[in-house]
């Protein structure tokens, strides 16, 4: 089957002939239909997190089950399933408590026990699968707690933006901020994350939802999925000029690019007493400086968010429902549909920051 491959970072993908298992108990095949490319694989392309390689990248990804391994209880051939990074055992400390996200064999499950590989090259050679999913490829072997089932009905290239950009954006809204009702909201960055939290901020009724953007594009977007105001960051401090619209602050800042200047700015602008929310991730390595006595004194915070603190069985599918009744926008994040074949020129388009998502369509 056809894949792109990451041979070395910072580096470009290649478009390769590989092999794929058969799936063994706990697996699940899955032909895939649609991948979205979520700028967490450029950060890997660039060299920014590491990764072990050769890999296939990619993880925001919907399909159908081709076969399934024993011991698979809520998947059969031919269901429709959106995938999802944060697999979980469902028995571990964490699962066990709720947060299937912080699941403490989240890594182990993304590769087998027995060390054989789930996908190779012609000659043998194993390779890695980005986050054990690997969706820049013709097929996925995953654990079966990597996928959730999603209603026939829902159309699988807008639904494989639940599996990443939706869930982490709405999610860092509904269930890692918890914004409420009536709420001042700014959130740094209006890519495929930014966009999300910019909707899921108006699920939860803010009040005010403040964009800041490089692109007057991306401003214009972050309107119709909810933003009331927006800030060019091209054109002056976004700190001031959030400040001055709210007349000293908001209650709830998100940073969703992964640059260490702007999660600054994010925690310079919320209002004493708030937390300000990282769902960018930034370079490994690199610090935050945050004002220590603004934190103290002024009882400020900076938590990160990861995968929207959801758990993707439950919010993946009632996120689904949203967007078949009307009441969430996928088609509008859905820039441009791509071949596998162009996934560089995709990335491409990425890092101009132009425009939302880009999603890979498999024939
Ligand atoms: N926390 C998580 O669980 C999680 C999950 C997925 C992705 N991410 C991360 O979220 C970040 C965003 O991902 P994405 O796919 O939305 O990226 P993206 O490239 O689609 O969007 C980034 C946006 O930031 C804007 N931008 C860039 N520099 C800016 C600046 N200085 N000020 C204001 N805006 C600026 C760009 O114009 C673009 O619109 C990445 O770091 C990614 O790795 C985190
Ligand atoms: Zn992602
Ligand atoms: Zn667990």
């Amino acid at each position: 089957m056809k894949a792109a491959v990451l041979e070395t970072s910072p580096g470009e993908l290649v478009i390769d002939e590989i092999s794929i298992a058969k799936p063994v108990a706990g697996e699940v095949l899955i032909q895939t239909l649609a991948s979205g490319l979520c700028h967490s694989d450029l950060h890997v392309m660039e060299g920014l997190l590491p990764n072990a390689l050769p890999a296939v990248l990619g993880h925001e990804a919907a399909g159908v089950v081709q076969a399934v391994g024993e011991d698979v209880p809520d998947l059969k051939p031919g269901d429709r399933v959106v995938s999802c990074l944060t697999m979980f055992c469902g028995v571990c400390a964490e699962c066990a408590a709720g947060r299937t996200y912080l699941c403490a064999k989240r890594r182990s499950l993304a590769s087998r026990s027995d060390g054989s590989p789930r996908l190779s090259r012609g000659d043998g050679e194993p390779l890695h699968a980005l986050a054990g999913l690997g969706g820049f490829a013709e097929e996925m072997l995953v654990h079966h707690n990597a996928v959730v089932k999603v209603p026939d009905d829902l159309p699988l290239v807008q639904g494989s933006l639940l599996g990443c950009g939706v869930l982490t954006g709405v999610g860092s809204a509904l269930r890692g901020a918890k914004v409420e009702p009536g709420s001042t909201v700014a959130v740094i960055g209006c890519g495929g994350i930014g966009l999300n939290i910019v909707q899921g901020a108006q699920l939860a009724g803010a009040a005010r939802i403040i964009a800041v953007d490089l692109h007057d594009s991306k401003l214009e977007l972050a309107k119709t999925f909810g933003a009331t105001d927006v800030v060019s960051a091209s054109g002056g401090d976004p700190v001031v000029a959030v400040k001055e619209l709210t007349k000293g602050g908001v209650d709830y800042a998100f940073e969703a690019i992964g640059l260490t200047a702007t999660a600054q700015q994010a925690f310079e602008m919320i209002k004493p007493g708030r937390t300000a929310y990282l769902v960018g991730v930034p370079p490994i390595g690199a610090q935050i400086e945050l004002h220590g006595a603004m934190m103290t004194l002024q009882a400020k915070g900076l938590q990160g968010l990861f995968m929207g603190m959801s758990r993707f069985k439950e919010d993946i599918p009632m996120m689904a429902d949203l967007y078949l009744q009307g009441r969430l926008k996928l088609d509008e994040l859905v820039a441009a549909t791509i071949t596998l074949d162009q996934v560089n020129e995709g990335y491409e388009v990425m890092r101009k920051g132009t425009e939302a998502r880009s999603v890979i369509v498999f024939d």
